[in-house]
C-alpha cells in the first residue's frame, strides 16, 4: 500500500495501462487484427522509451489476460509471438538502459519457449533500478489471487509460513511482490472496465479512460492522462 497521499501536483510512481483497442484499429482500416496488435507494440515501444523521461518508475503493461484465451488460436499465437519478437528486439537496449522487467501471470500453459524468454528477460534485468517495466502476460487478477492463496496454504503445511495471514503476507505471494501498488490505471479505447487486472493492487488506483485506441496512443496521451491524475485528490479513505 502506497505510504504517498497522492494529491494535486505530485507525480504517479506506477502507472498501469490497459492497453486495448488494437482490433478496432485494424478493423478501421480493413487490415487483419494482427496488424493491429504489431501496430500496438510499436506504441509500446515508444512509451517504454517515454515514460522515464516523465519521472514515473514504474510502468505495468497488460499484453494478455487469463481470458483471452477464448481467442482464436491464431490470435493467441500472434500475441505470443509479438511478446517474443519484442523480448528478442529490445532485450538489449532495455536492459542496457537500466530497465528491469518482470512479466507477472500465470506460467502454466504457456510454451517452453514462451517461459524461457520470460526467464530470459527477467534474469538479464533483475539487477537494474532505474526503471520497472512490468508485463502482464497470461495473468488476471482472480488467478493471481488464487494462486496466492495456494502458495500461502503450501507454505503453511510445510512450516516456511507460520499461518498468520495478513494484508502484507498476502501481497508478498501476488506477483507484484516488492513492488509499489499502481496510483494510476489507464485504460485506452473508451471501455470503461476493469477486464480482470491487478483487483488487489488497483484497490485506490486513480482510474483514467482515454478514448485513443491504444496503437495510436502517443506520450501525449500519457501525459494527458497524468494531467487528470494530478486534478484529482486522492483521500483513501481519510478526509484531507
Ligand atoms: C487489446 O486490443 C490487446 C489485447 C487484448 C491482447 P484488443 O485485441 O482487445 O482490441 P479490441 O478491443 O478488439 O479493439
Ligand atoms: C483486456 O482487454 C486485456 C488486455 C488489454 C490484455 P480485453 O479486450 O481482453 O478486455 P474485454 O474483453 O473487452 O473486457
Ligand atoms: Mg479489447
Amino acid at each position: 500500500m502506497s505510504a504517498d497521499p497522492g494529491g494535486p501536483e505530485s507525480l504517479p510512481r506506477h502507472i498501469a495501462v490497459i492497453m486495448d483497442g488494437n482490433g478496432r484499429w485494424a478493423a478501421a482500416r480493413g487490415l487483419p487484427r494482427a496488424m493491429g496488435h504489431r501496430q500496438g507494440v510499436e506504441a509500446v515501444r515508444a512509451l517504454v522509451r517515454g515514460a522515464g523521461e516523465l519521472g514515473v518508475t514504474h510502468l505495468t503493461l497488460f499484453g494478455f489476460s487469463t481470458e483471452n484465451w477464448r481467442r482464436s488460436s491464431e490470435e493467441v499465437n500472434t500475441l505470443f509471438d509479438l511478446l517474443k519478437q519484442f523480448v528478442d528486439a529490445d532485450l538489449d537496449d532495455l536492459a542496457r538502459n537500466g530497465v528491469r522487467i518482470r512479466i507477472l501471470g500465470s506460467r502454466a500453459g504457456l510454451s517452453r519457449d514462451i517461459g524461457d524468454i520470460i526467464d530470459r528477460a527477467e534474469s538479464r534485468t533483475a539487477a537494474n533500478t532505474q526503471f520497472n517495466l512490468n508485463i502482464a502476460f497470461n495473468y488476471g487478477a482472480r488467478d493471481e489471487i488464487v494462486r496466492a492463496v495456494r502458495a500461502l496454504l503450501e507454505e503453511a503445511a510445510s512450516g516456511a509460513f507460520d499461518g498468520k495471514v495478513d494484508e502484507k503476507a498476502f501481497a508478498a505471494r501476488l506477483d507484484t511482490s516488492g513492488l509499489p501498488d499502481p496510483d494510476l490505471i489507464i485504460r485506452t479505447s473508451g471501455e470503461m472496465r476493469i477486464s480482470n487486472f491487478l483487483l488487489w493492487q488497483g484497490a485506490y488506483a486513480e482510474l483514467v479512460f482515454l478514448d485513443v485506441l491504444w496503437p495510436d496512443f502517443t506520450i501525449e496521451h500519457m501525459k494527458e492522462a497524468i494531467a487528470i491524475y494530478q486534478s484529482r485528490h486522492r483521500r483513501f479513505g481519510g478526509r484531507p
